[in-house]
């Protein structure tokens, strides 16, 4: 048995506990081989493979980004994309493929699966939590480690300077990293793609935060969007998905802030530093536990299948139904942290 692993979408603190969880298990237990594509399905498009044993996932575990590299092509908007990965995966006799991804990953996993029945299996990766069918999607307990830690340290500059501090972190269609980091870092508002945000309800939280002679962290989420307005972009190109490039949302708010209050208001824009460097525990504990249970979906023949957190049990769930929909913050979990707003 020869099975195929790839990385797809954007990186994120876990991908390579995932591949040595499953290079592992399956070479040790069951006798497999593997071979890795590059940067998600752009390899297996265009044939670009590496094999992938034991010695190549020595001491990968608390690396950050991924040994495969990653891409967002989507292989349906290329002219022979289909015919190109059926191709490379009989050239190097391919039995099955573990694709680690997002909804958009999964979601190609998916329709390969159901409409072309090439045996996938799904292993979910997101900072940003948002997909269905799993309590939990590695990356996002460190994404908001680290966004907290972020959050921690601006608290002293906002209160020397008695100034606004926005902190703008991702969450492109759900505010997970927000809600969480802002909750636990203390934010006196919190911004979430779920929710248009009303700016004059922004200003007076700012205003009594100083009137309480405290300076407020407003945290944003990079798809929030104001009540009265359009989504805030810096740059409207899409990518193969048709997904829009986020972030400015924290830049225009502060210097809304800044015209309506008289407050010095000032943006900390967390980007790419969300997704870098070292996955926390939670995430390779994770990782590893969906690694373990991809590659026993494998040999089980489980295809069309993803491995999800159900509590403390991983199980098996269909791909189609994981990339149906997006998990989104409920509107009482958001109503909850309202205590803390002002
Ligand atoms: O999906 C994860 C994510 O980090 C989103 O929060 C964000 O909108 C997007 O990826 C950014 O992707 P890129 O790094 O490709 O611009």
């Amino acid at each position: 048995m020869k099975v195929g692993v790839l990385t797809g979408g954007g990186d994120c603190p876990g991908l390579n506990a995932v591949i040595r969880g499953v290079v592992r298990k399956g070479v040790q237990e069951y006798g497999y081989e593997f071979t890795g594509f590059k940067d998600g399905w752009r390899g297996a498009v265009e044939g670009d493979a590496v094999p992938l044993g034991i010695p190549a996932v020595r001491g990968i575990l608390p690396r950050g980004g991924t040994i495969l590299g990653s891409s967002r092509t989507n292989p349906f908007t290329l002219d022979d994309g289909v015919r190109q990965i059926r191709d490379t995966l009989a050239k190097h006799e391919v039995d099955a493929l573990i694709a680690i991804g997002g909804e958009d990953t999964l979601g190609v996993a998916a329709r390969l699966h159901a409409e072309y029945g090439i045996p996938c299996v799904g292993v979910p990766k997101t900072i940003d939590n948002d997909l269905s069918a799993t309590d939990y999607t590695f990356g996002f307990d460190t994404a908001v480690g680290i966004a907290t830690e972020a959050i921690d340290r601006l608290h002293t500059t906002a209160e020397s300077h008695m100034r606004v501090l926005v902190v703008e972190v991702m969450g492109r269609h759900a505010g997970w990293i927000a809600l969480h980091s802002g909750l636990a870092g203390g934010a006196n508002a919190i911004l979430i793609p779920e929710q248009r945000f009303d700016l004059d309800q922004v200003c007076a939280w700012v205003t009594s935060r100083f009137k309480a002679s405290y300076a407020p962290i407003v945290v944003v989420a990079e798809g929030a969007v104001p009540k009265d307005g359009d989504m805030v972009l810096k740059d409207a190109t899409t990518d193969s998905f048709g997904h829009v490039r986020l972030s400015g949302v924290g830049e225009w708010l502060a210097k809304e802030i800044e015209a309506r209050t008289g407050k010095e208001a000032r943006t900390t824009v967390l980007g790419h530093v969300q997704r870098g460097g070292t996955p926390s525990a939670f995430d390779r504990w994770l990782a590893t536990r969906f690694g373990l249970h991809a590659v026993d979906a494998v040999r089980d023949g489980a295809f069309g299948t993803m491995v999800a957190l159900r509590g403390t049990d991983i199980v098996r769930v269909p791909l189609a139904e994981a990339t149906a929909r997006l998990k989104t913050v409920d509107p009482a979990l958001y109503r909850e942290a309202g205590v803390f707003f002002g």
